[in-house]
């Protein structure tokens, strides 16, 4: 079977400039969901999401913007804005875990709320010709919520249905719930993404004799942490090229420039890229002594000797 593999988006880092990265160097991924945008209140659009899903910013990605929202009005103003940007299609999450999200009775904490999601997805597509996908959790507080939410499902020409194989109340902790996700697949007619915890071409594999009739596969952090795995699920390798450290630090210079030349100051770009390593360490196990030197630095130069050193140490082992 052949397989769509899917960005998963991560707010604060799979921005534009990681997309355009990560298609350049190592390609592998075929959609890049956008991560989303949410109005506070206000139809406005405000700059940043303005730039992220600016078509020319995205000329080698094929991209989905995505919404977090629980209300009409805001949805139909945010599918209006990206069809005049040329987009056909508009993600609707159902799946932030924060509290300050769900507690609003949106992401996950919208799960619960059947009536008003039908409400919503009824003037949508009364509304609006945009295309709607949605992204969600399998419930906030138990994982049978999403059960409910399915019957009304039926009704709407929904694309296709990522599901994150969590409930809410787990943050991003704990075990994915295969049993669960099972359950939704028997109880719904539309297309069923798989998310969650794809991070290496074992787990993968196992997730897909699992669930032999996915097709469709979304990585959110698997991918920050090691960009390679979606061109070797593709390839079906474990093996990593024989080049990987010096295809590693060309994409991490990439993002370096990038947001040397967004951000202002040396603590302000060092901050960013180390959240990037809190990710990159994840496939560096053995290395944890340098990786920390390299986000202690306080200084651009010093960070890029941090770097040079952990690569150079790299190389000698991979
Ligand atoms: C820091 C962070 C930011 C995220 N931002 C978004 C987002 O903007 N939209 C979204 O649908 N999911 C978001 N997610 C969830 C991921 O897309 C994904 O569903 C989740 O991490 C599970 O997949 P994974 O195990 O492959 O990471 C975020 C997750 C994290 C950790």
């Amino acid at each position: 079977m052949s397989h769509t593999l899917i960005s998963s988006p991560l707010q604060g880092f799979t921005d534009y400039r990681f997309r355009n990265a990560l298609q350049r160097h190592f390609g592998g991924i075929d959609v890049f969901y956008a991560p989303y945008v949410r109005l506070n209140g206000k139809l406005e659009i405000k700059p940043v999401y303005e730039r992220d899903l600016n078509p020319k910013n995205n000329l080698d990605c094929t991209v989905i913007p995505q919404i977090m929202t629980n209300d009409a009005d805001e949805f139909l103003f945010v599918a209006d804005y990206v069809k005049q940007l040329g987009y056909k299609e508009l993600n609707w999450n159902l799946g932030c875990p924060y509290p300050m999200v769900t507690n609003r009775g949106m992401g996950s904490g919208l799960i619960c709320n059947a009536p008003k999601i039908d409400e919503i997805l009824d003037r949508v597509h009364a509304e609006s010709d945009i295309i709607v996908s949605m992204k969600m959790r399998m419930g906030y507080e138990h994982p049978l919520e999403i059960l409910d939410v399915f019957p009304l499902l039926e009704k709407y020409p929904i694309k296709n249905i990522g599901i994150h194989a969590r409930i809410g109340k787990q943050l991003y902790k704990g075990d994915v719930d295969l049993d669960s996700f099972q359950r939704c697949l028997e109880h719904t007619n539309h297309k069923i993404y798989y998310n969650g915890d794809i991070t290496s071409v074992e787990a993968f594999k196992e997730l897909e004799a699992r669930f032999p009739s996915i097709d469709h596969w979304m990585i959110g952090r698997g991918l920050i942490a090691d960009p390679f795995l979606p061109s070797m699920i593709k390839a079906n390798t474990t093996d990593y090229p024989s080049n990987r450290m010096e295809l590693f630090l060309a994409f991490h210079n990439e993002l370096l420039e990038e947001y040397a030349q967004q951000l202002s100051g040396d603590k302000h770009i060092i901050l960013k890229m180390s959240h990037l390593w809190e990710y990159f360490e994840l496939a560096f196990e053995e290395s944890q002594r340098l990786i920390k030197k390299i986000k202690k630095t306080k200084k651009l130069e010093d960070y890029q000797n941090a770097v040079a050193t952990f690569i150079a140490e790299e190389s000698l082992i991979y």
